[in-house]
């Protein structure tokens, strides 16, 4: 694979969308006679026909090679929510289906039976060889950002593709595998793909494909799943950087615990298998310095593929494959939002347990060097010229107003630290503790507001029942997309999603509904607000890395046998912080990991520009009929406020950029503006909290809260919450280390409650 293909495929995968110039070209088809736009790259080959005057029809026709895997065309190019047309092989006939992608997870059947796939028999064939599909998009073109214009000129499309089979190749609805062989973004040119012979060649479509979503769901299984012969006092559910901690706490006092996780193993101690490419006996997850190549060199093994935002699905959750910022909360991060009790003097005490085991560093080297960072001086120049200071931001983490300084680091020994290295080995080999892998929770089963266990799903698909011993309670930290989910899926939650859940695809058997309980659940997700800021160098100005992530050198890879060099860090040189007041006298952060940014061999840096704590817009996530998480409502730039912090911040960094002698300047134009940035779509921060909020306000007597102040969910007596989800605010940093010092308080509150029981 070249690492080109490697890079841009994993710029992609975290949101640095970058489009390439393949030019469209005109291309008419022998056997059905219509003339296309047409883009072939990388395997793919996508052409297009409009109609002379726009309407909401498009030809399409979709080539692939192979006798199995996918091929498909993003209408909306690289939106969050897009429509996407989607093709396989399934012997000598092609089968293909309209999807919703959205964000980084599955692209599920679309429900919008207003649109359809018609397909053009003459132009559709497959022979093992190749496949092709030709096909009229009735209805498709849409007036939202899903997909492009129907008066669009040159839209940037995406595509995707992958050689591995799907899952049921019969199946239009079926699942599919990751785009493992390649995808990314394409400009077409609309202009010349229109023509007069439109409606001739549209009335060669055969009868709409079977409408996508109109299978009616299966029933529930009324047959008792398997019951599992153990009982527990604690059943944890994740094994984020919550759920370990929780679960390692609890089984400390002694009870019995039973940890469950739907992902596999991941570092090499745990038992994964994705190694280096250069030491069988580390994988991508443990070596700090392949953050990057990582997730397209596991095919995107750690993330899950049915949830709103990005997030981890495997052994460590996201702790196993996040960028290793371990930001210790300032004091305002809990003063601020978080209720009595919670306040940063009461945290003091849970936050020193947590950095007992789990410091983090700001040297992780060995020798306390820090390697391959130039850009350190370059910067460090820049911000003290414009009268910031340096603070190490473990010593001092109340420093925060034009601060700089090293990269604070969840690494441990040169190896991703964490729970899953500084928690879990504590009682993995006790009698009272068990780990569970590839064991999804569908829901916690109760009778009335007593949880009496959770069904799971096998690696096998076969469900089992995992029961609580008498005075047991269920913990969910399965983290902020998908704690919701469990939620629902017992019955607890708004009745819109509970309804999706009871008419959806995904079996499941839920309570009767006398016995929903009615509460604000995915409600009030909030993240940071994300840009990729790219800046140039001045000539003469040495910022450039000879580091290469994926391919280290000799010298580099015995360095890292020694505990230093640049395989012992992570991806970022320095991080900086501000804060700015917006009109309504509110404080709003902004931070950025600054790093040698990955396509670039000239003189450039890129900040992964963060928007932080005091935003104010709040997501609402929501449920599909497939048990996919999506946003209802977006966490990202909502209200004028954040717009306008957004562009305060913006605009104080390009101001500094065009000082007299600036060794910075901002890629796209030095006079760029904040409003050049709004402009583009944001992005995730990656840095969800929210969805299951703690608060004193009963969400089930029609407050906003889902959990008490002792992290138990309103309604129930014996099911608590301590993944991000409870947290009320969004902290000024990254999210990890202010979700593991709440773990610790949460779960000292759910062993105090259970104590007796
Ligand atoms: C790409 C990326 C980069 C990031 N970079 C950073 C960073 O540099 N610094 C930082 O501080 N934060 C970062 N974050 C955010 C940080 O990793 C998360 O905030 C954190 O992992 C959330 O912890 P959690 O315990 O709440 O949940 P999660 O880490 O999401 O863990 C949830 C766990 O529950 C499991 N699970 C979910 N559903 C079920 C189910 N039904 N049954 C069984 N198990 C289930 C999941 O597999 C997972 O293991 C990043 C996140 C991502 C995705
Ligand atoms: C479904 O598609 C039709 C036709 O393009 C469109 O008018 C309608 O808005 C779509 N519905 C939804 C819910 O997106
Ligand atoms: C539970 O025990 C019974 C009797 O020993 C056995 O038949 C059954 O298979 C066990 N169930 C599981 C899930 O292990
Ligand atoms: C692989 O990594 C391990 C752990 O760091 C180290 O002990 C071993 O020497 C390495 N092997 C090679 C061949 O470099
Ligand atoms: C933060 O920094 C700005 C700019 O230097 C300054 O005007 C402001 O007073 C500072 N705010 C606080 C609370 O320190
Ligand atoms: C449910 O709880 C009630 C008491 O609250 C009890 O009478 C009943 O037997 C329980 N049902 C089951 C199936 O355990
Ligand atoms: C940036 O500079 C412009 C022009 O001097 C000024 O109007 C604006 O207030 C500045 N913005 C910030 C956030 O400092």
């Amino acid at each position: 694979m070249a690492w080109n293909t490697i890079l841009t495929a994993v710029s992609l995968g975290l949101g640095l969308v970058r489009t390439t110039q393949a030019q469209s070209t005109a291309f008419t088809d022998a056997k059905s006679g219509i003339q296309f736009q047409q883009v072939a790259k990388g395997g793919f080959t996508f052409g297009i026909a409009l109609p002379e005057k726009p309407t909401g029809d498009f030809i399409g026709r979709l080539v692939g090679t192979g006798a199995k895997g996918w091929s498909g065309v993003s209408l909306g190019g690289p939106m969050a929510k897009s429509l996407m047309v989607i093709a396989w092989p399934n012997g000598k006939n092609v089968v293909a289906s309209l999807r919703d992608s959205v964000g980084y997870q599955m692209p599920t059947p679309s429900a919008n039976t207003t649109m359809s796939l018609r397909p053009i028999a003459a132009g559709t064939s497959a022979d093992g060889t190749t496949w092709t599909y030709t096909f009229l998009c009735k209805g498709c073109i849409q007036t939202d950002t899903s997909t492009f214009k129907a008066d669009d000129t040159t839209p940037n499309l995406g595509y995707g593709l992958t050689s591995t089979a799907v899952t049921k190749p019969s199946d239009p609805e079926s699942a599919i595998p990751f785009h493992a062989s390649g995808y990314g973004l394409f400009p077409i040119d609309l202009t010349k793909a229109r023509s007069s012979k439109f409606a001739t060649w549209a009335a060669t479509a055969g009868a709409a494909d079977k409408p996508a979503g109109a299978t009616p769901p299966p029933k529930a299984p009324t047959t008792p799943a398997a019951v599992s012969n153990s009982t527990w006092d604690y059943i944890v559910v994740g094994t984020g950087p919550a759920g370990l901690i929780t679960a390692t706490r609890l089984a400390e006092t002694g009870k019995s615990v039973l940890l469950v996780e739907r992902g596999g193993p991941s570092t090499a101690a745990t038992g994964g298998k994705n190694w280096v490419s250069w030491n069988k006996t580390l994988t991508y997850y443990d070596v700090p310095g392949t953050f990057i190549p990582m997730p397209f060199a596991t095919l995107g093994e750690g993330f899950c593929t049915d949830t709103a935002g990005l997030s981890g699905c495997i052994l460590g959750g996201g702790g196993t494959m996040n960028g290793m910022a371990f930001i210790r909360p300032p004091s305002w991060d809990f003063d601020t939002r978080w209720p009595t009790g919670w306040k940063s003097k009461d945290m003091a005490k849970p936050a020193a347990r947590l950095y007992e085991r789990n410091p983090g560093t700001t040297a992780p080297s060995k020798d306390g060097k820090w390697y391959d960072a130039d850009i350190y001086d370059v910067l460090e120049q820049f911000f003290k010229s414009n009268g910031w200071n340096e603070a190490d931001s473990m010593k001092t983490p109340d420093d925060k107003n034009h601060t700089y300084g090293r990269p604070a680091l969840n690494i441990h020994n040169g190896m991703r630290g964490g729970p899953l290295v500084t928690y879990l080995p504590l009682v993995q080999k006790k009698d009272n503790f068990k780990l569970l892998l590839q064991s999804k929770v569908i829901r916690v089963t109760r009778n009335g507001s007593k949880m009496t266990g959770v069904e799971i799903e096998n690696a096998k698909g076969t469900r089992e029942l995992h029961n609580l011993k008498a005075g047991g309670s269920v913990v969910l930290s399965a983290g902020v997309m998908s704690t919701p989910r469990i939620l629902w899926r017992s019955g607890i939650g708004l009745p819109e999603q509970i309804n999706a859940v009871k008419t959806g695809r995904i079996p499941v058997q839920l309570p009767d509904e006398k016995d929903w309980i009615k509460s604000p659940v995915g409600m009030e997700v909030m993240d940071h607000s994300r840009y990729m800021l790219t800046f140039n160098v001045a000539k003469g100005v040495k910022a450039y890395s000879n580091f290469n992530m994926a391919f280290p050198a000799a010298e580099v890879k015995t360095q890292y046998q020694q505990g230093i060099g640049a395989l012992t860090q992570s991806f970022m040189r320095m991080d900086i912080f501000k804060r700015v007041v917006t009109k309504a006298g509110q404080s709003v952060f902004y931070q950025a990991h600054c790093a040698v940014p990955l396509l670039d061999a000239g003189n450039q840096i890129e900040f992964t520009f963060l928007m932080t704590h005091g935003q104010t817009s709040k997501g609402q996530l929501s449920i599909n009929a497939f048990g996919n998480t999506f946003f209802k409502t977006q966490p990202w730039l909502q209200t004028d406020h954040d717009k306008e912090a957004m562009t305060l911040a913006l605009d104080d960094l390009f101001n500094m950029t065009r000082k007299e002698g600036s060794r910075l300047s901002y890629s796209a134009g030095k006079d760029s503006t904040a409003q050049t940035v709004l402009k583009t779509p944001v992005q995730q921060g990656v840095h969800f909290i929210g969805g299951a909020k703690m608060g004193p306000d009963d969400g089930t007597k029609g407050g906003t809260a889902v959990v008490d102040l002792k992290t138990k969910v309103y309604g129930t007596d014996n099911l608590y919450v301590t993944d991000a989800s409870f947290h009320p605010d969004l902290p000024t940093g990254n999210t990890q280390a202010i979700i593991m010092i709440a773990a610790e308080e949460a779960t000292a509150r759910i062993i105090a409650q259970t104590k007796g029981k």
